[in-house]
């Protein structure tokens, strides 16, 4: 063949369905659970049914004697795991590794694995199996500030400090003094989480849904003393992970299991055990100090979130984070705090951070246009920084008031009266809201190969994961742009650590950092290949790893922005809040394919109308669980509660990125929620500054 590319005209930026969208639908495409082995044996979790304390006995007998059960494993037979180690995203959460001691830290804690020759017969014993447990008191109030609080660092620095900060809100002419309050949340993708694991020739082999096969890869290999070489993850299609996919009790006991029995070993959690095992959002508590000038700009800024964290791992929700790139002022504080309870990890939860903190944020600031008589929007463009508010860097871009323009022509903002509780309709009051959006552009080093194959088609391999988002289709965009060629020449294979390493599905930084490899590897190729010269049977293949070009990225404040707006309904009789539009602006970088990223950022936007209105996660104070742990008492936004959802974007390529990208996985669900409160008090002339709004909370 020949690599002349005269035909082509540009595959980024060109609306495409999803290459693997007709596998997705006619059930071809197989997920973690779904995937054949013969011999497959299947273990199900037992979990403590008490909030802490320590398991005096396993009673195993009576299980063991059951049809079809295999083994039983528990903290007084497993393999000791090696537990001490930085993984590819930190330390481990000590709760994937199981069975490791006789301590529980929380309800819901995993005490055994049951296996069995059924998945029913597995569920049937684990059910039955006796646990023995000396019971201690537990603590999992969260109602507020507590004294044994403290600071976390976490991917940022716990306190920024800059500034006088009670001189600056007693010499201002208006201050808001604010606690706004965030639930406990839980990302229920739609998959639960599955593993296969097996012993394959020497080698480890884990089928599994997940968000990144490297990460998987590497932590697995450490917990169990084992060469990276020898372990290979696969997740061909992941049905939703929302940063709750990572590495969890279920591979890990699966792993366990299956060099146990020496046969493939499956553990899927049920959706109540995702409730305990798959990590989640803390709830949070957010005080927002904010004084200005008569003019409405900041003089005062503080920011202080308080989030919880388990007896095992410390991890913090940052929701302090975002107030260090919206808003600059004379004095500026923010401070990430966590409360240690003897609750399950809670783990990343799309925009870890910037979603409920902006919640509080945007709210914030919606009060004080208010105290200030501003329009909102007004006041952010008085409040535009010249450089990061605590970084001091450049701006590689900021969009934010162009998003808030651009989002007002189309929204119809100029016409709205900024009197709230005037505008009725029937039994319903009406108001608009809306509400700043940001998320951090970062890019993580990755490898990839790109094969030109002899008959004229390119495959691409890369250990990415496309988690529902279309990365799939993304990447293969990317790389016939790259290549020069048509699409439909570009063979995308992906989730597979065989494939070399790779950024996770995350901290939206997949599609950019692992287009960045790919992109890599395809101009070299392209350098390689003589036109008119032949293709050897084996192909041609180059390898990249973008290790030294992101690490020498330019440091700038690099962000997303974006600006939200909703219309909200509010029934005066029952209290019922419902949304009737939203429309969010966003400046996120090139937008390589406009069907998937409109799907990503409605997606997040519904996400946002969600937490607003719907979800909330309660526990018991007495057992430490939860009342109500699945999809009927965890309520979330259905389609009746979606209206028409708008998103669009203004063009804002990153100029230090080979193709433009800067990332639109998370900032979706930002502001969105704050846009959805600002609405309800100006429908109804009260502020709720604790979420979710449910009826009770209107009346
Ligand atoms: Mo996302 S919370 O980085 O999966």
């Amino acid at each position: 063949m020949t690599t002349a590319p005269t035909a082509h005209k540009g595959s980024v930026g060109v609306a495409r369905t999803r290459v693997e969208g007709r596998d997705k639908v006619t059930g071809a495409a197989r997920y973690a659970a779904e995937v054949p082995f013969a011999g497959l044996a299947y273990g199900w979790l037992a979990l403590s049914t008490v909030a802490r304390g320590r398991i005096r006995s396993v009673e195993t007998a009576g299980v063991l004697a059951m049809p079809g059960v295999l083994t039983v494993l528990h903290h007084g037979n497993a393999p000791r795991l090696d537990t001490g180690f930085v993984g590819f995203l930190g330390a481990p959460d000590p709760t994937c590794a199981v069975f490791q001691h006789d301590r529980v830290p929380h309800r819901g804690w995993p005490v055994a694995l049951v296996v069995a020759e059924t998945s029913e017969q597995a569920r049937e014993a684990a059910e039955a199996l006796v646990v023995h447990y000396e019971e201690e008191p537990h603590d999992i109030a969260f109602d507020g500030e507590r004294s044994d609080a403290y600071p976390v660092d976490g991917h940022m620095p716990a306190v920024t400090a800059k500034g006088d900060l009670e001189a600056e809100l007693a010499a201002s002419a208006v201050v808001v003094d604010a606690e706004y309050t965030t639930p406990e949340e839980h990302h229920n993708p739609m998959e639960p989480h599955a593993a296969t694991a097996r012993w394959d020739g020497g080698r480890l082999e884990v089928v599994d849904s997940n968000q990144g096969a490297t990460w998987v890869v590497s932590d697995l290999a450490q917990l169990f003393s084992l060469d990276p070489a020898s372990v290979r993850v696969r997740s061909e299609h992941v049905g939703g992970g929302f940063g709750s996919k990572g590495v969890r009790a279920h591979q890990v006991a699966a792993v366990m299991a299956a060099t146990a029995l020496r046969r493939p070993v499956r553990v899927v959690m049920t959706r109540r055990q995702m409730f305990s095992l798959a990590g989640y959002r803390s709830p949070t508590v957010q005080r927002l100090r904010l004084g200005a000038d008569a003019g409405g700009r900041l003089r005062a800024l503080e920011h202080r979130a308080l989030s919880l964290t388990s007896t095992v791992h410390e991890f913090i929700e940052p929701s302090a984070g975002a107030a260090r790139v919206m808003y600059d002022a004379d004095a500026h504080h923010t401070a990430n705090r966590v409360v240690r309870l003897d609750v399950p990890t809670p783990t990343w939860m799309r925009a870890p951070g910037e979603a409920p903190g902006s919640f509080a944020l945007e709210s914030a600031l919606d009060e004080l246009a208010e105290k200030c008589g501003l329009d909102p929007i007004e006041l952010r463009a008085r409040n535009e920084p010249e450089r990061g508010p605590v970084s001091g860097l450049p701006f590689s871009g900021r969009n934010l008031i162009a998003c808030f323009r651009e989002g007002a022509r189309r929204f119809g903002w100029a016409d709205r009266d900024p009197r709230p509780g005037l505008r009725r309709e029937g039994r319903w009051l009406l108001g608009t809201g809306t509400a700043a959006a940001s998320f951090p552009a970062r890019a993580r080093p990755s490898t990839a190969t790109v094969t030109a194959e002899a008959d004229g088609t390119f495959t691409v391999r890369i250990s990415a994961a496309d988690i529902g988002t279309g990365a799939r289709t993304a990447l293969t965009q990317v790389a016939a742009d790259a290549l020069e060629v048509g699409p439909e020449r570009v063979r995308m294979r992906i989730g597979d650590s065989d494939f070399g390493p790779a950024m996770i599905a995350g901290g939206s930084m997949g599609t950019r950092s692992w287009a960045w490899a790919i992109t890599a590897a395809a101009d070299e190729l392209r350098e390689r290949l003589i036109p008119g010269a032949g293709i050897p049977p084996e192909g041609v293949t180059v390898r990249s790893d973008t290790t030294a070009a992101v690490a020498a990225l330019t440091e700038t404040e690099r962000h997303s922005f974006g600006a939200q707006f909703a219309e909200v309904a509010v029934d005066v009789a029952t209290g019922e809040v419902r949304v009737r539009r939203m429309l969010g602006i966003f400046a996120a970088g090139r937008i390589v394919n406009p069907l998937t990223a409109r799907n990503q950022f409605v997606g997040g936007m519904i996400w946002g109308i969600s937490m607003a209105l719907h979800e909330e996660a309660v526990r018991d104070r007495a057992s430490g669980g939860h009342y109500a742990a699945d999809l009927a008492g965890y309520h979330v936004s259905a389609h009746a509660d979606v209206p028409h959802v708008e998103a669009d974007w203004i063009d804002d390529p990153d100029p230090d990125d080979p193709v433009g990208i800067k990332g639109i996985g998370e900032i979706g669900i930002v502001g969105a929620a704050a846009a959805v409160a600002n609405a309800v008090w100006h429908a109804t002339g009260v502020r709720h500054r604790s979420l979710p709004i449910r009826p009770d909370r209107v009346i």
